[in-house]
């Protein structure tokens, strides 16, 4: 079973006790241990050998002659590029036939990038296997569910689960680590390119094989997977081993058991995969070695799990064009990626300069757009901020993709904010290693999301990412900085946790959430959550039965409305909240009733609720809030939890870093007029002095080295 724990990668025996925890709360507020932390990871191995916060982006010279090589070296300079990723489509150059390796140019890229000062983050090319590999096993390749055989000619093709592959990719890993383990340009080790995109699942003769073989594993017996995936219901019920098989397309829905469990093991075996190609690179060399995430871009990959195997953990976050504040889905990438690096810094491996080719319309960054996504994320934990790509390609897929060289050139505004953007963070140097800290956890499973996925659910306008979407969008607007957590995981740290989406919760996990408010805690629960067990098997007791000791209500009955249709919520008789989607009939036993439903077919019965547990308080929201009007829950909430939102002029993004020896305010105004903030210190991008207050000049950015660190006093969540 997958250990959900955040991941700690120093080792507990040097660890230091927390001369400042609040032995009444227990809730962290100190910077001591995170510092102690870092400085001993540092020593370690888990941060790649630079100093500052890196700069620079995926670099691809096989595409272009060694004149332009030698151009792109003196550019980079000028751009003040650190580091750059080498390598991660070239599988074919590097290995020409099975077993035949030319290194030569690389030799000579990383020499000259070297002799640069330019750091490598070394690729390893197994996301685009080569031609002479699919000629020589063509039963390599993916197979859809609906029975399609993936051709070649793009990039990713291969079956995770094929022998054929998994020994090619452990000898191109192998191979690279023993050329250049030692070479003094590499930093970094880059496995793959994000895992689950665009192979994910895989329907193959050998992936159903390995799937039964995975399942006899979890399950042991054929009576233990038919009481798991409920075969009882339309004859399914299984004698044989060999006649189990992948879900694929058939002629009505297929078990959602099944389906959620082949989910599970498409991640288990891309992870396999990742940590074959690991081992083999760890064999030779001692730097930290990584793979890009998609936070929260792509949902194939259990990335608690993941997070458990990278030595650090970097994230791909590109801007969705169609929403008009792309800035809120960049912070729960951000945030996301350090929760899942267990609050360590991260590397943002790759993000746009403008325009990326694969949306439906690619909007260009406006300007100043990239330095405000850049320190928006550098702002939540980044301590390098990394493009895809360094120089446009001419040929390809992605020509049309930005770079920071693009196709205009060097005369290009695109450029010039690519040289001053590094100018700027060569001035954040001493940022690196400073922390962010939350009071506030929202729940994010990623089994949860796959099992709410799937088909027949009560209505298809119930979406995880939206509800995850409206309650953090709350939060942002608000101020309030929030971390990501498994509701596995130790909670006791927060003030408050929100739990926007999770429909699928464990017993185990419920009863960590109950006991998380019995001891003082409050927790915040969105409608159809706890609603199945790990199975995809609703609860005994009905929906949302474990969480009863924290929320106090029975669902009696899900109540979804029509397509549009509105419903109004009484908010203790002071005001109407406008509410769509979803209703339920809800039981609300001893639970104080907070708001009601003015219409809808639950009308007069209870919407929103509140409970006493223990020392904490659960509540529990039972329709779909849009999230200005969570504001009036959240409000309320905050009160109960004790935090005080700072709320920052509208669209003045504020996050503090807390760092050995300052703290550091780092703003982003997503206005185009200026915003005040208030602060004592030094304004680092400018080197101005900042006496009490700073006017952040619309779209513009600033980094603040405070004077002092905030008191104790009031809490606010900065
Ligand atoms: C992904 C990939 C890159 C590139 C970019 C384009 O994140 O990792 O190779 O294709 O998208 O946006």
């Amino acid at each position: 079973m997958t250990d959900y724990s955040p991941p700690n990668r120093v080792r507990p025996d040097r660890l230091q006790p927390s001369p400042e925890a609040d032995t009444v709360t227990g809730h962290r507020h100190d910077s001591v241990v995170p510092l102690i932390r870092w400085s001993i990871m540092t020593a370690d191995r888990a941060w790649p050998r630079l100093t500052g916060i890196a700069y620079g982006g995926d670099y691809n010279p096989e595409q272009w002659p060694r004149e332009v090589w030698r151009q792109d070296v003196v550019l980079m300079r000028e751009a003040g590029v650190s580091l750059v990723s080498v390598g991660i489509f070239s599988w074919a150059l590097l290995e020409t036939r099975e077993g035949v390796f030319d290194f030569s140019w690389l030799d000579e890229l990383l020499d000259l990038l070297h002799e640069n000062d330019i750091a490598v983050d070394l690729g390893t090319p197994t996301a685009s296997p080569p031609a002479w590999f699919f000629a020589s096993h063509p039963e390599a390749r993916v197979v859809t569910r609906d029975g399609v055989t993936m051709g070649f000619g793009s990039r990713g093709m291969a079956s995770h689960s094929s022998p054929a592959y998994r020994e090619a990719i452990v000898r191109i890993a192998d191979a690279l680590a023993r050329r250049y383990a030692q070479h003094p340009a590499v930093v970094l080790w880059h496995v793959h390119n994000e895992y689950g995109v665009p192979v994910g699942e895989d329907y193959s003769e050998q992936s159903v094989r390995a799937f039964r073989n995975w399942l006899r594993e979890r399950y042991g017996s054929l009576d233990g997977l038919n009481a798991a995936w409920g075969t009882a219901f339309w004859g399914q019920h299984y004698t044989e081993w060999e006649h189990v098989g992948a879900p694929a397309a058939a002629p009505s829905v297929v078990n959602p058991a099944q389906r959620l469990d082949f989910a599970r093991f498409t991640d288990h075996q891309l992870r396999e995969c990742f940590i074959a190609e690991r081992e083999a690179i760890r064999a030779h060399a001692t730097q930290p070695i990584t793979t890009n995430f998609m936070a929260n871009q792509s949902w194939g990959t259990d990335l608690w799990a993941w997070a458990r195997e990278v030595d650090i953990v970097s994230d791909d976050h590109y801007l969705w064009a169609a929403d008009p504040e792309g800035e809120i889905g960049l912070a729960i990438a951000a945030d996301l990626s350090r929760s899942l690096a267990g609050g360590e810094p991260w590397i943002l491996m790759e993000h746009s300069t403008s325009a990326v080719n694969w949306q439906p319309r690619n909007i260009a960054k406006r300007p100043g757009e990239m330095a405000r996504n850049s320190l928006a994320h550098l702002a939540r934990g980044a301590d390098a901020i990394l493009f895809f790509q360094w120089r446009a390609g001419r040929a390809g897929a992605e020509k049309f993709h930005s770079a920071m060289l693009p196709h205009a050139g060097t005369r290009s505004r695109v450029w010039r904010e690519v040289v001053e953007l590094g100018q700027g963070l060569g001035r954040l140097a001493e940022l690196q290693g400073s922390r962010v800290r939350a009071d506030v956890a929202v729940l994010w499973d990623f089994e949860s999301f796959w099992a709410q996925g799937l088909e027949w659910r009560p209505s298809v306008d119930v979406d995880y990412a939206e509800r995850v979407r409206a309650y953090y969008e709350r939060l942002w607007r608000d101020g309030v900085t929030v971390d990501f957590a498994h509701p596995s995981q130790d909670l006791s740290g927060y003030r408050l946790v929100v739990a926007p989406a999770q429909y699928l919760l464990s017993v185990d996990d419920a009863e960590r959430l109950n006991r998380y408010v019995e001891q003082g805690g409050t927790l915040v629960v969105s409608f159809f959550s706890a609603v199945v067990d790990e199975h995809d098997a609703v609860h005994e007791g009905g929906f949302a039965a474990p969480l009863h000791p924290a929320l106090g209500v029975r669902v009696e009955e899900h109540l979804p409305l029509r397509e549009g249709e509105k419903a109004a919520v009484d908010w203790r008789g002071e005001r109407r909240l406008s509410a769509d989607v979803w209703q339920e009939d809800l039981d609300p036993g001893n639970a104080e009733v907070v708001a009601t439903y003015a219409e809808g077919p639950a009308a007069g019965g209870a919407a929103i609720t509140r409970n006493r547990h223990g020392s904490g308080t659960g509540w529990y929201v039972s329709t779909r809030l849009s999230s200005t009007d969570l504001a009036s829950v959240l409000d309320a909430v905050y009160d109960d939890a004790g935090i005080v939102p700072p709320r920052h002029p509208d669209g003045l993004e504020v996050v503090t870093r807390h760092g050995a020896d300052a703290d550091y305010l780092v703003a982003i105004n997503h206005r185009a007029e200026p915003a005040r903030l208030a602060a004592s210190g030094v304004e680092l991008l400018t080197g101005t002095r900042v006496p009490g207050a700073l006017e952040v000049a619309g779209g513009g950015v600033a980094v603040i080295r405070l004077d002092a660190r905030p008191t104790g006093g009031g809490r606010t969540t900065p």
